[in-house]
């Protein structure tokens, strides 16, 4: 059985003092112990999210990572520094990462080598553009991403990874995808990882789906067979509503 997560994607999003609140907040929620929940502010925040959570089962996670373990890349930070805080998974791959600081294929999967020889768990995120779903090429730009990414992982490291299906149309624009739409592509994904890695990686992994995911359509999402779990970004930056994500 695949354990449900739920992970918020703060993106840029709080200040210091912000987050202490926001992650006090959080800790004090009563959250289903059977839901992996996760959150993953940016790096000012990550230690003091470690520190305020640490009585709970929620789990904390980056929203990037570079590729190589220490060295002069100014500006980088290195899975090394993750583990160390203690942080057990990064998002990487995210559209915005890709389309604004020109995240290459071959860059993530580098990530997710780094990532995963850290012990970390990636979050790999995928999806298509409006374009290419209008053009019937959703599933193709998803294979595409799915293949380069994955380029030379082992079918063992399936178990210890997430994929975030997010079609990047629905990101932020409160569009969803319908739940049968984002089912089918997660499927489509299942079966990817089925053919390339067996059907144990197949059965191992997790997918979530993420784009506009709100309180009032996880339920519905979250009831398909091949979807795991949610990558949540503005539902997620206030208690309640993470608290009724959580608890869907
Ligand atoms: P959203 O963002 O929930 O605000 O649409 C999701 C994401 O980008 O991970």
């Amino acid at each position: 059985m695949r354990k449900p997560i739920i992970a918020g994607n703060w993106k840029m999003n709080k200040t210091y003092s912000e987050a202490k609140e926001l992650l006090k907040e959080i800790a004090a929620l009563e959250l289903n112990s059977e839901v992996e929940a996760v959150v993953c502010p940016p790096f000012t925040n990550l230690a003091l999210a470690k520190e305020l959570l640490k009585d709970t089962n929620v789990e904390v996670g980056a929203q990037n990572a570079y590729f190589e373990n220490s060295g002069a890349f100014t500006g980088e930070v290195s899975p090394v520094f993750l583990k160390d805080l203690g942080i057990k998974y990064v998002i990487l791959g995210h559209s915005e990462r890709r389309e604004y600081f020109g995240e290459t294929d071959e860059d993530i999967n580098k990530k997710i080598k780094a990532v995963l020889s850290q012990g970390l768990v990636p979050i790999l995120c995928v999806g298509e553009t409006l374009e290419e779903r209008e053009a019937e090429k959703a599933q193709e730009k998803v294979e595409t991403q799915l293949k380069a990414d994955f380029e030379g992982l082992d079918a063992s490291q399936f178990e210890n990874i997430v994929i975030a299906y997010e079609p990047i149309w629905a990101i932020g624009t409160g569009k969803t995808a319908s739940a049968e739409d984002a089912e089918e592509m997660c499927a489509f994904i299942r079966q990817h990882v089925e053919n390339t890695f067996g059907k144990d990686a197949a059965e191992k992994v997790r997918i979530q789906y993420g784009g506009s995911v709100k309180p009032n359509n996880v339920k519905e999402i979250m009831s398909k067979e091949n979807i795991d779990g949610a990558l949540v970004g503005g539902a997620s930056l206030e208690a309640n509503s993470y608290s009724e994500l959580v608890n869907f």
